[in-house]
């Protein structure tokens, strides 16, 4: 039994008018008639939950969000199986991930059981927008808390506000990306916030983004805060390598980097492919020298939006100012065989066409 209260008054969209928009939704353009949301304040708890019409809402402009930005947030998806069911690909590890973020920002965790209660009821009553999964289209969920507190000074706020919107997407990556090791910018460090996923991180990010643009690549390569060397993770996926003799190898996690349920499952689903998982630390110089000598074979990005996507190459900047960038093709920049069929074997997990031995999808 859900938690969450139905407002009676809200208005659906004619199914003509979905089926337009499912045509081609593209990514976080349209978004589905309802909304949940929630309030916390530490007398009464998570208390007012709803689901109603998908709307603006009022908030105090001296909101904390507004100022110190307490806002945290989560992406998972619902995918439409060919009988018509729609299913949720590990919800519970959102849920966790969420009060993990909501700790380090010293905002109120949500407890995980109402953070699925709300996204499985959202989807349940907005079920006419999960697309068909032809064309890897599928529902992304945007669950996400911030302070909403009125008041001005720099401490935690007293009150927070969770919501969750949906959205019916199309791929977000569909071609495989270049990645700009950026020597300008960092994304996190020792003891920040480069675990949690806060609003922030990505503000911070933007302009390296732009940068990457720049100089042709797709997204930025992040490299350690402190000797800008290590490898961390793209702008919006963890990275991953195959090596030739069968390791499938990414950073650990340090407490700079997103633990991303995408690489989690790619971890796991591994040795299926003849791989096994290797979580350590990895150097740029040795990714270099190992692309150079073919002993790294394949490099792919992975995440909930873009799920796996073959990265073809890298470019750094030469060794001096005037120099011309380094690119680095990883294998004559096309996408590997072992990245094609872990992308394969997922999305087949989440689908629906392929048994799900791990228990990953939960039916809604
Ligand atoms: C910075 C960053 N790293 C990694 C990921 C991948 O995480 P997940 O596989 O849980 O979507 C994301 C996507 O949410 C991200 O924003």
């Amino acid at each position: 039994m859900s938690q969450f209260e139905i407002d009676p008054e809200s208005i659906a969209t004619p199914p003509e008018r979905i089926a337009k928009v499912l045509e081609d939704p593209g990514f976080g353009r349209y978004f589905t008639d309802h909304m949940a949301s929630a309030t916390y304040t530490p007398d009464a708890g998570w208390q007012h939950l709803v689901i109603e019409q998908t709307k603006p809402f009022a908030m105090h402009p001296s909101a904390g969000v507004l100022h110190y930005g307490q806002e945290i947030f989560e992406g998972l998806k619902a995918y439409r199986h060919d009988d018509g069911s729609v299913w949720l690909f590990r919800p519970g590890r959102n849920a966790e991930r969420f009060a993990n973020s909501a700790t380090r920002m010293a905002m109120a965790p949500l407890p995980p059981d109402l953070f699925v209660d709300a996204v499985t009821r959202l989807v349940d009553l907005d079920r006419d927008w999960v697309p068909a999964g032809s064309n890897e289209q599928s529902l992304y969920i945007r669950p996400f808390e911030i302070a909403s507190e009125i008041f001005l000074g720099v401490r935690e706020s007293h009150e927070y506000r969770f919501m969750v919107i949906a959205s019916p997407v199309g791929p977000y990556y569909p071609d495989p990306v270049w990645l700009w090791a950026t020597p300008t910018y960092t994304r996190a460090a020792s003891g920040g916030t480069g675990a949690a996923k806060c609003g922030g991180n990505y503000a911070a990010s933007l302009i390296a983004a732009d940068e990457a643009h720049e100089h042709g690549c797709q997204q930025v390569l992040w490299l350690d805060g402190a000797e800008h060397r290590w490898i961390e993770e793209c702008g919006t996926m963890n990275i991953l390598f195959v090596t030739r003799d069968g390791e499938l190898i990414t950073p650990d996690l340090r407490g700079t980097i997103l633990d991303g349920i995408t690489r989690d499952s790619l971890l796991r689903l591994a040795p299926r492919h003849g791989l096994t998982p290797v979580e350590r630390q990895i150097d740029i110089h040795e990714v270099s020298t190992r692309i150079a000598s073919g002993e790294i074979t394949e490099a792919l990005a992975c995440g909930t939006a873009a799920v796996v996507v073959p990265v073809v190459g890298f470019r750094r900047p030469g060794p001096t100012a005037d120099a011309d960038d380094v690119t680095l093709p990883v294998a004559h920049a096309t996408p590997g065989p072992k990245t094609l069929a872990l992308r394969e074997h997922l999305l087949d997990i989440q689908y629906g066409r392929a048994e799900d031995p791990f228990g990953w999808t939960v039916r809604v």
